[in-house]
């Protein structure tokens, strides 16, 4: 049986072999297994992103692009394998329209500073939505004061689902730029992206997708979405930090101004003036995390030897077995109940703080994150100062999810009862 073929069937989804490819998984944590329920934050590395990574450094580490020797060539070709990988990850039309960057946040503020202060004047809008991560309100803030556009904001309802009325109402004559997670880091709602695309397409805005917590857990197809930019971090997907991914329409990409000048984005320099490389370098100034995108691309050959779907399916499963435990637990509310949801379970506890709840866990040796989220608009939303999220991957077992749940029970044994 391969691998893809598990996806019909989540409850055969290899998870505890899949978990040994994982040297962390096997460590123990405050003298417990760890059960690591944080990958929203970051997942951990399967042994063949180490060992591609170390492996650069061993044995091809040089620059590339312009070296003539031979260590810079095989660089040089192992780091635009990884481009070639993600261009196929995203079905992407040709390799030129994925920016190498470090994260999903540099992603945006290039979007927001190049395309966004190109083209964005007074009394323009950029419409975003109430589930936005402060990487994509911020950047596009300081766009609009720096252009004297506006920044309109579709809000979410009591589940954590953006109100596609006021999305629609919102989107007009000056609507220019449309900035939307595909999935909310801080609820787990997954935004219907292609059709906010579409609106936003056919109000003449362009349409940035922060797919930073989509591109580990469903297929991601650029083209099928039809979105102008997409942009994402590696160390959400199984590979290094410091790597992340901007795709963007070669049309767009074309015309907008370089963002950061410096080696490599050049074709020309005089004191009275440059010119700029082709893309994508024209976006790529200095020397890049060869290694981190030598190992974004070994993440990438790793994930899509399980399969995406498969992926996806599995976790929604686990999804699904956690809401349940935790329905059960006394006090506990649930922040973020869209009935489209990724593997993601943000919650408070009646009379225990987030960060108690947290530091509880921990002593179980269950990994989990307690504070806004970077997404501070939501907390307001929903009247708290923060909640714990336990955050899915596909190496996460049912096992896992008990253990939450055991230790939420002694927490609120201990403090609240
Ligand atoms: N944005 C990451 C998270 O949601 C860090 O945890």
């Amino acid at each position: 049986m391969t691998l893809a073929s598990y996806s019909a069937h989540s409850d055969d989804f290899p998870a505890a072999r899949l978990r040994a490819d994982f040297p962390i998984l096997q460590r123990s944590v405050r003298g417990q297994p760890l059960a690591y329920l944080d990958n929203a934050a970051t997942t951990q590395k399967p042994q063949a992103v180490i060992d591609a990574e170390s492996a650069y450094y061993r044995e091809i580490n040089a620059n590339i692009h312009r070296g003539v020797h031979w260590l810079s060539e095989q660089a040089t070709a192992a780091h635009e394998g990884a481009r070639e990988r993600v261009r196929r990850f995203l079905n992407a039309r040709e390799a030129a329209e994925i920016i190498f960057v470090r994260g999903t946040t540099e992603a945006i503020n290039l979007v927001a500073q190049s395309y966004g202060r190109a083209n964005l004047g007074p009394g323009d809008e950029v419409l975003i939505t109430g589930l936005e991560h402060h990487s994509n309100i911020v950047p596009w803030q300081l766009t609009c004061a720096q252009t004297g556009a506006v920044l309109k904001v579709a809000h979410i309802d009591d589940r954590g689902v953006v109100c596609m009325d006021e999305f629609r109402r919102l989107l007009g004559a000056r609507t220019r730029i449309v900035a939307v997670a595909h999935v909310s880091n801080a609820l787990g709602t997954v935004n219907p992206v292609r059709e906010m695309t579409e609106l936003a397409h056919q109000a003449g805005a362009v349409v940035l997708l922060d797919g930073a917590q989509a591109i580990a857990h469903t297929p991601v197809d650029v083209q099928a979405l039809g979105c102008d930019f997409y942009a994402f971090s590696g160390h959400k997907l199984y590979a290094p930090t410091g790597i992340g991914v901007l795709y963007g329409r070669r049309a767009l990409l074309e015309a907008m101004p370089p963002w950061q000048g410096g080696g490599d984005m050049i074709r020309t320099v005089s004191f009275t003036g440059s010119t700029w490389n082709d893309l994508p370098h024209k976006f790529e100034a200095g020397t890049p995390h060869i290694a981190g995108a030598i190992g974004l691309g070994a993440a990438i050959d790793y994930v899509q030897r399980i399969g995406l779907a498969a992926i996806g399916a599995y976790e929604h499963e686990l999804l699904a077995y956690g809401t349940a435990l935790l329905g059960d637990i006394p006090g506990l509310r649930l922040i973020g109940t869209a009935p489209d949801k990724a593997g993601i379970l943000s919650f408070v506890i009646d009379g225990l703080h987030a960060h108690d709840i947290g530091t509880v866990l921990d002593s179980h040796g269950v990994a989990i994150r307690a504070g806004h989220h970077c997404a501070m608009p939501v907390m307001e939303r929903f009247g708290v100062p923060a909640t714990a999220r336990a955050s899915l991957a596909f190496y996460n077992t049912h096992e896992d999810l008990d253990r939450l749940a055991q230790a939420l029970r002694r927490a609120v044994e201990m403090f609240v009862r």
